[in-house]
């Protein structure tokens, strides 16, 4: 929270006294709130935490030092000024004693009061950045744990999670199929700090007659078959995090609906006319690009500027290939625990073929690989094709890598040799040469 956000609460009974303070700290360009009792002071501590608390010390219902040490259990840095007597030097110094940022002794030039609560406040926003900071450590930390991976592109995936986690903007997940779309979703939800659901549904799984009371939730008797009341899917993440799973594949008839929910912040059950208030995180994933379908009119561009508000976008494995390796251990490890199996050794030849594969399936594809490998049964599936490819020389290797490459990157352009040229870095000569070489025809 910036400096300027952050309020002054005036706590004191004397309503001459209340106004003349606020009105000095509004001067300087602060916002204030003011109370004339402890209890009503408390409530305004707890409800919308200040940056600061003035307060009188003696008051009609406690005194100012209790009040004091109950906000120190509400939050222990937050700096209270308290104000007292003239000449109450064995108070002063119990105030000091307690933990008080610092007192102010009547009367007093408001101009010096000012000041004092100048630099509390700025101590005070110092305090927030420091715990923000400490914060998102934390969540970097934990996001290790379970985003595994040490190349540039999830090292700036995990950054940006935590950067955004705790927002209320929607977020699109953009990647291929076992990038780990739903992980990336169920990590933003744990990182958010909502305290709802994680609710998620799978647009293209359902007929288009029931995507709509899925999401929206119907009353009796909105359509034959509904027999009671049923909370939609919208609904029950109120407070969390709703993933749209697929979401290119969502009706039109419902885009528009889910639309409408998304800017009026309420939803209408099926069979009812009554608004629901919803206050749900939008996480959606894609394989697609939604731009071309958009501009192909097969899906709604207003609702896609409203989902892509931060785009995450996941590389396929084949472009992170210094992750395999950890990934692969990762997994080794976890399969070995759920099949109460020893860990097996792994011979650097396994390394090389696993990095030189191509990985279409991605980080789900490595997982199975590793699951057979702990099971013993990874001989002839990919990429351990054959019991002798086990054992790679380098040239070996090195062939297998720049085939996979090379094949990648043909696939991806559509067999169109100068476009993976160009893709590849290289000569369109030199990849004709390559392939030649590597027994890799243009069929
Ligand atoms: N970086 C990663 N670290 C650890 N596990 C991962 C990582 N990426 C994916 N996984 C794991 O790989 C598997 C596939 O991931 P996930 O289901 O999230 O992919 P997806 O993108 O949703 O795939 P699909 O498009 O097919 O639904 C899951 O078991 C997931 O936990
Ligand atoms: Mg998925």
């Amino acid at each position: 929270m910036r400096q300027a956000e952050l309020k002054v609460l005036v706590v004191d009974d004397d309503p001459d006294m209340l106004l003349g303070c606020e009105q000095a700290f509004q001067l300087d360009g602060r916002a204030t709130m003011g109370a004339t009792s402890v209890e009503k002071a408390l409530k305004l501590i707890r409800s919308e935490l200040p940056g600061v608390i003035v307060t009188d010390i003696r008051l009609p219902d406690r005194d100012g030092l209790s009040l004091l040490a109950e906000i120190q259990t509400i939050d222990p840095d937050l700096p209270v000024i308290l104000i007292t007597g003239h000449g109450d030097v064995a108070l002063a110094v119990q105030v000091m004693k307690s933990g008080a940022y610092d007192f102010v002794e009547k009367p007093f030039l408001p101009e010096y009061l000012v000041d004092v609560v100048r630099r509390a406040l700025e101590k005070r926003a110092l305090t927030l950045e420091v715990r923000a900071l400490r914060h998102q450590l934390r969540d970097q930390n934990r996001l290790k744990e379970r985003i595994i991976g040490h190349s540039a592109g999830i090292d700036r995936l995990r950054r940006l999670i935590a950067e955004i986690a705790d927002t209320q903007a929607p977020v699109m997940i953009h990647g291929e199929t076992g990038t780990g779309k739903e992980l990336v979703a169920n990590c933003l939800h744990e990182a958010s700090g909502r305290r709802g659901r994680f609710v998620a549904i799978n647009c293209g799984g359902l007929p288009e007659s029931l995507v709509e009371s899925e999401l929206f939730g119907h009353e009796p008797g909105a359509f034959t078959g509904a027999t009671k009341r049923r909370i939609g899917k919208i609904e029950y993440a109120n407070g969390g995090t709703l993933f749209l799973d697929e979401v290119d594949s969502m009706p039109m008839s419902v885009q528009i609906k889910l639309l409408r929910v998304l800017q009026e912040r309420t939803l209408e059950r099926l069979g009812s006319n009554a608004a629901v208030p919803v206050d749900c995180r939008i996480v959606a994933a894609t394989k697609e690009d939604l731009v071309q379908m958009a501009e192909a009119g097969r899906f709604r561009a207003d609702l896609y500027y409203r989902l892509n508000v931060v785009t995450l976008k996941l590389p396929p494995l084949r472009q992170r290939r210094e992750d395999v390796r950890l990934l692969f251990e990762h997994f080794v490890q976890l399969s070995c625990a759920m099949h109460g199996r020893p860990a097996p050794e792994i011979h650097p030849a396994k390394f090389q073929q696993l990095i030189a594969h191509v990985w279409s399936g991605n980080v789900r594809e490595l997982r199975n690989v590793a699951d057979r490998f702990v099971l013993g049964i990874e001989m002839g599936f990919p990429p351990f094709a054959t019991a002798d490819a086990a054992l790679l020389s380098l040239p070996e290797a090195v062939d297998a890598f720049e085939r996979a490459m090379i094949a990648d990157a043909l696939r991806k352009h559509g067999m169109n040799l100068s476009q993976a040229a160009i893709a590849l870095q290289i000569p369109k000569t030199t990849l004709h040469d390559k392939m030649r070489k590597l027994g890799l025809g243009t069929e």
